[in-house]
């Protein structure tokens, strides 16, 4: 074993909140350690948004996440907003272009924003890439971590490891078993940003793989106007991924598959076109139309049916009830929900207040935004307060 090197901070993990945080820590002359296990930094930067990475969303506010705090987001959110990364962005002179609901894309590659955090990183920040972390441990107010054949040390250490998501990408749930190492809490991870998965029952929606309409999806109070897709398994789509977030196993999640459209819609056809059936009345993709003509079970002319079955039928459509047997899991899922609990931790430095010194930043930490470029916006601005308090 060689002898120790000493660092001001070491950060575990980097991702968008590690490579940020080592960054602006750096830049305030900290001598920091940045490790990872994988051989490249930033990989979910590098494969985000379809390769061009959704790095913001310019309305990105506390309501646009998930967390059992959900006040704890608002400082960090609050002094790094997305107009400051686009500042970065632009300061770098990466194009970029609004995709839809405030979606912050590179015209480029999603290797833009990692080359530019690396850019950012001063050589006070030492990037050590490929070797498994085998052990970190604290004593006398130092921490020491242990990886490859090396040692390091620091008064700072950071957790930037991120969730379990897509396993495969080198995903880990080391962030949660570290914390608990340390006596934090961790709030309960689930897949989120994920398909649901339909069971038999509704093995008709599932013959609709590749149908998409727009919709409102709902779970509990949460509710999403964007499109639905059918898939193979069950269903995906923004609308669908948002609302998984909020999803728990065991409840039913509703589909308003006419978003917009008058109540009596259907009592107005039936007098315009009595001799149509439901499906040539209904707005949807042919094949979905039918589908729901077949689940509605209502056969013949439109103008066979009394108003109040109409009236019914419409009530069934703007809030038809799918309950999911399951999600796709964290192999599919784009980010978890829960992680470190934040109660432990200061909204100003991201700090945990029984081990000083510890920090934890990013997806690791029980903050989870909606699809749309708020999940990196939390990944700066929690790197972003902690490497300001490093
Ligand atoms: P992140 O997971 O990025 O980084 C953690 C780092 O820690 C990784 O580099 C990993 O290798 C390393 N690590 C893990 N375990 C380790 C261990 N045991 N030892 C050492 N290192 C370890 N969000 C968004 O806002 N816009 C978007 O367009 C997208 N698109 C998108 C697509 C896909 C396919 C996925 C999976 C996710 C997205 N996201 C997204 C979500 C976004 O990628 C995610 O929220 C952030 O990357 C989280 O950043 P972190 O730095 O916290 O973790």
């Amino acid at each position: 074993m060689t002898t120790p090197e000493h660092f001001d901070a070491i950060v575990l993990g980097a991702g968008g909140a590690g490579l940020m945080c080592a960054a602006v820590a750096g830049q305030r002359g900290r001598r920091v350690a940045l490790l990872d296990h994988a051989d490249e930094p930033g990989k979910k930067i590098l494969i985000s948004g379809g390769g061009r990475c959704n790095f913001t969303n310019i309305g990105a506010g506390p309501t646009n996440y998930i967390s059992a705090n959900p006040h704890f987001a608002k400082s960090a959110l609050g002094r790094y907003t997305a107009q400051d990364f686009i500042a970065l962005v632009d300061r770098h002179r990466i194009a970029w272009h609004e995709k839809t609901l405030g979606q912050l894309f590179c015209d480029g590659s999603a290797k833009q924003i990692v080359a530019m955090l690396l850019d950012e990183c001063p050589n006070t920040v030492s990037l050590r890439l490929g070797q498994p972390i085998r052990d970190v441990t604290h004593a006398d107010g130092r921490f020491a971590v242990t990886y490859g054949d090396r040692t390091l040390t620091a008064p700072a250490l950071v957790i930037a490891t991120g969730g379990p998501s897509i396993p495969k990408m080198g995903a880990t749930g080391f962030a949660y078993d570290l914390a608990r190492r340390f006596g934090l809490k961790v709030v309960e991870p689930r897949p989120a940003l994920v398909p649901l998965t339909l069971s038999g029952d509704e093995a008709l929606f599932r013959n609709l793989a590749g149908v998409a309409t727009p919709v409102v999806a709902r779970a509990g109070k949460a509710s999403f106007a964007e499109a639905a897709l059918f898939t193979h398994r069950g269903l995906s789509g923004p609308a669908i991924l948002q609302v998984s977030s909020y999803w728990r196993h065991g409840e039913s999640i509703g589909i308003d598959f006419l978003p917009g459209v008058a109540d009596g819609w259907l009592r107005i056809a039936k007098r315009a076109r009595p001799r149509a059936g439901l499906r040539s009345a209904l707005p949807l993709p042919a094949r979905l139309a039918e589908a729901l003509e077949e689940k509605l079970a209502l056969p013949g002319e439109l103008g066979a049916a009394t108003d109040k079955a109409l009236a019914e039928i419409e009530r069934t459509l703007s809030d038809w009830r799918f309950t999911p047997n399951g999600s796709e899991g964290f192999a599919k899922a784009e980010v978890t929900v829960g992680g470190i609990a934040t109660d432990a931790l200061s909204s100003k430095t991201m700090e945990a207040r029984t081990v000083p010194g510890l920090h934890a930043i990013g997806e690791a930490v029980d903050v989870t935004g909606w699809l749309g470029g708020y999940n990196f916006q939390w990944a700066w601005a929690s790197g972003v307060a902690a490497g300001q308090s490093l």
